[in-house]
């Protein structure tokens, strides 16, 4: 006979950007106020979680050897009943909205797979597959068709650090720069209200935290309109409420207990000359950004359509060094995208020793599903991507020493 499954310890684990952080730690306060125990000890759980990333093929390939891993496991060692037990296994993430039901395939030990804007219905979908494990019925479940998130699974007020809260003020992004998954795997750029953004940070701030960083994909592209709200700024027009990042900004900053907060990640095309005054106008707000460059030729920018130029580029980063006074500007950049020549890559090089960042990601070209660089050849080789991303990290680190003895 089926035994009743009362099993509740879960483990969640995150691979991937900040965004991700913050969707594990939705992921845990659902399900902590189902009744479920978050535990942070894989081997004892009896659901393990895996909050996916699929911006590099590393990553991906990383949670697949983690998956075989979690099946293998040597199991429960010191907990004898529970020694030969496979754990429940979910997928959640980018991957989950990148391969679908077609997960169950490449990992059948897979039970769930659980979209980005689908997290919501993970409590009813685990005591779903829990009720029927180990039956006739054993079940295999997949959501990934959401759009749109219920703010509410914001507000749980499961947090895991004490001090620091991230907080999404977007989801999605719609640039579709032709090397990356997000747009694909996250959907379109969606705002949230700015009450219910406020409303957590303020609830945050009252369980005693004290900084906060706000997120999106493309975080200063945040934009709210909202047509069924007066709007006290256009008196005898039809009310349009809308508020853009800079508004958000300065709320944000008026908030009492609230030390410190800044915002991750930006795209130069819109950063403007009022958010660089609003960020050495506002006190609270860090003197930090990070605004991905990804290249410093003018031809591989238009291959990624990343929409600025070179010049706009360098224009942007001295305004802001200009502006926000002993700033810490950072950046992104992809070596080896396709057609990569010895001159574009030189150009990148050029633009990193110009610019002086304060810190600097540096990433190989990782041909992703779905994207229009897809359809180039991945023609710049392994070797090759490997001496230009020394490179330019042997630069950045010279460069990151030099600016942190200035300072
Ligand atoms: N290959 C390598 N790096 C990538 N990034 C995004 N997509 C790819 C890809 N296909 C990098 C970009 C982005 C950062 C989060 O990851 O630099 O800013
Ligand atoms: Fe990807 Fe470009 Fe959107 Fe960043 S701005 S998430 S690189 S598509």
């Amino acid at each position: 006979m089926k035994q009743e499954v009362t099993s509740k310890k879960v483990f969640i684990r995150t691979l991937g950007c900040q965004m991700n952080v913050r969707d594990s730690e939705v992921i845990g306060g659902l399900l902590a106020r189902a009744g479920y125990e978050i535990t942070d000890d894989e081997q004892q759980a009896d659901i393990v979680i895996f909050n996916t990333c699929s911006v590099r093929q590393m990553a991906e390939d990383r949670v697949w050897s983690a998956v075989g891993n979690a099946v293998n496991r040597e199991k429960h060692r010191d907990s004898p009943q529970k020694a030969g037990t496979v754990p429940i296994i979910g997928i959640t993430g980018c991957m989950a909205n990148n391969y679908r039901e077609a997960i169950f395939e490449k990992a059948p030990a897979v039970d769930f797979v659980v979209g980005t804007a689908d997290i919501g219905k993970l409590p009813e979908i685990i005591k779903e597959i829990q009720k029927h494990k180990g039956s006739l019925n054993e079940k295999k479940i997949y959501e990934t068709d959401a759009e749109f998130r219920e703010d509410e699974i914001y507000h749980t007020g499961f947090r895991l650090d004490k001090e620091h809260a991230f907080v999404v003020i977007s989801e999605g992004c719609e640039n579709f720069c032709s090397y990356c998954v997000v747009p694909y795997v996250r959907g379109k750029l969606r705002s949230r209200d700015p009450e219910d953004i406020l409303k957590e940070i303020k609830a945050d701030v009252d369980a005693g935290i004290s900084k906060i960083t706000l997120l999106g994909q493309n975080v200063n592209a945040y934009h709210w309109v909202d047509k069924n709200r007066d709007s006290p700024q256009k008196p005898g027009t039809v009310p349009v409420f809308t508020f853009d990042f800079v508004k958000l900004l300065t709320m944000v900053n008026r908030i009492s207990g609230l030390k410190e907060f800044t915002f991750v990640t930006s795209h130069p095309k819109d950063t403007s000359i009022e958010l660089f005054k609003a960020m050495a106008e506002l006190d609270k707000l860090r003197k930090y950004m990070h605004l991905p460059v990804q290249s410093g030729s003018d031809r591989i920018l238009k291959m990624m359509n990343r929409r600025y130029t070179r010049e706009n580029y360098l224009n942007l980063a001295k305004s802001y060094r200009e502006i926000v006074r002993g700033g810490e500007l950072t950046t992104d950049i992809i070596v080896g995208f396709p057609g990569e020549t010895e001159k574009d890559f030189q150009d990148t090089f050029d633009l990193v020793k110009e610019a002086e960042f304060n810190a600097g990601f540096i990433f190989k070209y990782s041909p992703r599903p779905h994207t229009e660089a897809l359809k180039l050849p991945d023609d710049v080789s392994r070797e090759e991507k490997e001496r230009r991303h020394a490179l330019i990290l042997e630069l950045q680190k010279k460069i990151s020493k030099k600016l942190r003895k200035k300072i």
